[in-house]
């Protein structure tokens, strides 16, 4: 029988510094808006990406940090996204909650996932929050996604994956697919987004222009991945 995937209790959301922070951003409003509980770790890179593809110039810490994350949600939404549910570590909090395996169960995405942060992570480097929380959730055997973004591959970066899925690690690379015939940039970020939610066992609201319209559809049926 097809093991259906555990609710999380809580989400360590990370973005670190690989190009494809249009994607971390709208996660962090689907999550929020599904009622997760997330707690959000950037990178400094990640910080810089997020400046140059969202336009969102981020504090490294403080309350400011997610006011002018949420001007970067979707202004066409018709309902605020509830804040309430979010907060920001930094990068040396080796007190989070998320540093230890003590603190209770929770999913982890990193999304975008550098080359560099996925390396550590596959090498069991713990140096920052980010590296620690991934590896913690490993050796607890929680959910970790790892969303990736390079191109191309070499072989380093290729072995790191298999290391890293190997170890549970469930790697989800920024690859949308165009079976669902998307019109516009946010329905590529979409695409992605619900396969996440997906694999964290979250609900996916039905969406003709979405993942979910491409499955109920019957394009994706059988011979689309
Ligand atoms: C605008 C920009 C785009 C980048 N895109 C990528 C990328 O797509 N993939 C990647 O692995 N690194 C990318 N990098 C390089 C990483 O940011 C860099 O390796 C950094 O050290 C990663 O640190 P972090 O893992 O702590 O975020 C990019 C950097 C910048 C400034």
């Amino acid at each position: 029988m097809l093991e259906m995937p555990r609710m999380p209790h809580a989400i360590t959301l990370a973005m670190t510094g690989a190009s494809g922070a249009p994607y971390g951003l709208r996660l962090l409003e689907r999550l929020l808006r599904a009622g997760q509980r997330v707690d959000l770790l950037i990178s400094e890179a990640g910080r810089a990406v997020i400046l140059q593809e969202c336009g969102l110039a981020l504090p490294e810490s403080g309350p400011e940090l997610l006011e002018r994350l949420s001007a970067g949600f979707d202004r066409r939404a018709e309902t605020p996204v509830p804040m309430t549910h979010l907060r920001h570590f930094a990068l040396n909090d080796w007190n989070a909650p998320m540093a230890s395996g003590s603190a209770g169960e929770r999913a982890m995405v990193i999304c975008p996932c550098s080359m560099g942060s996925l390396a550590a992570v596959a090498h069991g480097l713990s140096d920052n929050l980010i590296e620690r929380a991934a590896d913690v959730a490993l050796k607890e055997g929680w959910p970790l996604i790892l969303v990736p973004r390079e191109s191309p591959l070499s072989v380093i970066h290729l072995d790191n994956m298999l290391t890293l899925a190997r170890a549970g690690a469930v790697i989800l690379p920024a690859a949308p697919g165009f079976y669902h015939l998307p019109e516009s940039v946010a329905e590529l970020v979409d695409f992605l987004v619900d396969r996440i939610m997906a694999r964290l066992g979250l609900p996916v609201p039905p969406n003709p222009n979405g993942w979910t319209g491409a499955r109920a559809s019957g394009i994706s049926s059988g011979e689309t991945p």
